[in-house]
C-alpha cells in the first residue's frame, strides 16, 4: 500500500515563492555579471585564445570584415603587407570606425577621425591613441584572433563601448 503525502499551499504562499524564484533568477545574473568583471574571461585577461575571424577569401587584398571579439566591435583589414587587426571603437569618444577604402584610412564618421590601416596609428583628428591591435594568425586558409596586444584594452572601454 503507497503513502500519499499531502502538501497544501496557499495562493498567497504560491506567489511569495514565484516572487522569490523570480528574485533569485535576477540576483543570479547580476552576481554572474560581477564575477565576470572581477574574473574576466580568458580571452579578456590577454591570454590567448582562437577565434575564427574569416576565411582568407572571404577578405581579399584592399578590403575589410567586421567582426566582434571579446564582445567588442573590431575589423580585419587585408592589407598589401598582409592582414591586420584592430578594435574598432575611436578612442576619441567610442564611435565605430570602418574601413574606408577610398582614402585608405580606418575612418570614424563622428569627428572624421583618420587611422593609419597598416597600424593603426592616428593621422588625422581629435582620437588621442591608437586603435588597439588585435593578434591573428593565418593558418589553413583562415584567419583567427588571438588576443589584444595590449590586455588592459578590454577593461579601459567596458563601461561605455559596445560591440559591432
Ligand atoms: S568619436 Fe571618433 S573622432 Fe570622435
Amino acid at each position: 500500500m503507497a503513502d500519499k503525502i499531502t502538501i497544501t499551499v496557499t495562493r498567497r504562499k504560491l506567489t511569495e515563492i514565484l516572487i522569490g524564484l523570480v528574485a533569485l533568477f535576477f540576483a543570479g545574473g547580476a552576481l554572474a555579471a560581477v564575477l565576470d568583471y572581477l574574473w574576466p574571461k580568458t580571452e579578456a585577461k590577454g591570454e590567448s585564445v582562437e577565434v575564427k575571424i574569416a576565411t582568407v577569401d572571404e577578405v581579399p587584398t584592399g578590403t575589410a570584415k567586421k567582426f566582434s571579439f571579446n564582445g567588442k566591435a573590431a575589423v580585419l583589414l587585408h592589407m598589401p603587407a598582409g592582414f591586420r587587426a584592430f578594435g574598432s571603437v575611436c578612442t576619441h569618444l567610442g564611435c565605430i570606425a570602418y574601413w574606408k577604402p577610398d582614402e585608405n584610412v580606418i575612418y570614424c564618421p563622428c569627428h572624421i577621425g583618420k587611422y593609419d590601416p597598416n597600424t593603426g596609428t592616428v593621422i588625422s583628428g581629435p582620437p588621442p591613441s591608437p586603435l588597439p591591435s588585435i593578434d591573428i594568425i593565418v593558418k589553413e586558409g583562415s584567419v583567427y584572433a588571438l588576443k589584444w596586444k595590449d590586455p588592459n584594452y578590454v577593461k579601459s572601454i567596458s563601461f561605455y563601448a559596445g560591440a559591432a
